[in-house]
């Protein structure tokens, strides 16, 4: 980073304080608004983000729409993801649709078994899964440790476009499901499942190896050519974690995070050290203050390692995108890849 990005930075976290207390008085507005059963999306419209500030950064310039879109998902897995998002543009979906579908693609069949029903489990034999979708004017929905359901990633946009709130888990979580008319399997594992965590269950030993149980999460970023972005994220999260366990991916501003007219930033790896940091919005304020989406990352991964020691014993890959298309991608440790578009890209990483 440079000293000039370093100065900004500290200038708009400055900024952010006095921001905060207008927030706080739109949030106890909401509460007051959602008490007399008032429509849930007032509050996002109130938000001040967009409010001038005398010593706020310089504005960044407005959307201008790209020719083509752009999709961005992690891993292999992506790739099958990016198709299924760039055929609901083709339909004249949103990056909304575009990285719920992604994400459905995956949560239906992955290979690695860390996404959707056909995971490895917890330590006590349950599969539970997170999710997170996130639009760019500030819309957002989640849910976590939710069992049986097929698309927790469509659970979260319901969330997000029928109720008042934000994060919704464990059995209320299920429980709106069925009142949505969602199936709630019971729980049960694949065979395949099954066989490794009775496998596992002979020694009982936790220990994430890093880019395989590591390799857990489907997160997407879309910008679409009417100049609009979305952000979601769909896991398992960690084989053999305990019961109750809930990752960075259905926590908004650490697996997912996307601020128009700023941009949008994803993360993938060991859940603790991006929540401890919050990651996925701390590159999305780096890019306020003027980083690109690259520098952006590499930022963001330096504050995750500085605060959870040892970079050796976990990954994080983490993307970033703006609305000119720019694309940053980096990691803790090698072996982090993602999908751009069609095609398979090798990120750097910190320990190279
Ligand atoms: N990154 C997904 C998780 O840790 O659950």
């Amino acid at each position: 980073m440079t000293s000039a990005m370093t100065n900004a930075m500290t200038k708009a976290m400055t900024n952010t304080t006095t921001l905060a207390c207008s927030r706080r008085s739109a949030l106890a507005s909401f509460t007051l608004a959602a008490a007399a059963g008032c429509q849930a999306s007032a509050p996002f419209a109130q938000a001040p983000d967009s409010e001038p500030h005398p010593s706020a950064p310089p504005s960044p310039p407005s959307i201008s729409p790209l020719a083509t879109p752009v999709v961005l998902s992690t891993w292999r897995h992506g790739l099958p993801a990016n198709a299924g998002a760039l055929r609901a543009l083709a339909r004249s979906g949103t990056a909304l649709d575009a990285v719920e579908a992604g994400c459905r693609v995956v949560e239906l069949d992955c290979p690695d078994m860390t996404v959707g029903l056909g995971s490895r489990p917890d330590r006590d034999g349950f599969v539970t899964l997170d999710a997170a979708i996130m639009t760019d004017d500030g819309r957002a929905g989640c849910v976590a440790f939710v069992q049986g359901v097929a698309h927790p990633i469509s659970l979260a946009r319901l969330v997000m476009e029928k109720t008042p709130h934000v994060l919704l888990a464990g059995a209320g979580a299920e429980q709106f499901a069925r009142e949505c008319g969602i199936e709630v399997a019971p729980p049960k594992l694949t065979p395949e499942a099954e066989r490794q965590w009775r496998e596992w269950l002979v020694e009982k030993k936790y220990e994430p190896k890093v880019n395989i149980e590591n390799h857990d999460t489907i997160s997407m970023l879309a910008l679409d050519t009417q100049g609009r972005m979305a952000a979601a994220s769909t896991t398992s999260g960690l084989a053999y974690k305990m019961h109750g366990r809930i990752g960075d991916s259905p926590i908004i501003g650490a697996g997912v995070f996307v601020d128009a007219p700023i941009g949008g930033a994803i993360c993938t790896g060991l859940g603790e050290t991006v929540l401890r940091t919050l990651g996925a919005h701390l590159a999305v304020e780096a890019m306020r203050a003027g980083a690109s989406p690259q520098e952006a990352c590499e930022h963001a991964i330096a504050r995750i390692i500085a605060k959870n020691g040892d970079p050796k014993s976990y990954q994080v890959g983490m993307l970033a995108l703006d609305y000119r298309g720019r694309v940053g991608a980096y990691a803790v440790q090698k072996g982090f890849n993602y999908a751009s578009g069609t095609n398979l890209v090798d990120a750097p990483s910190k320990l190279g």
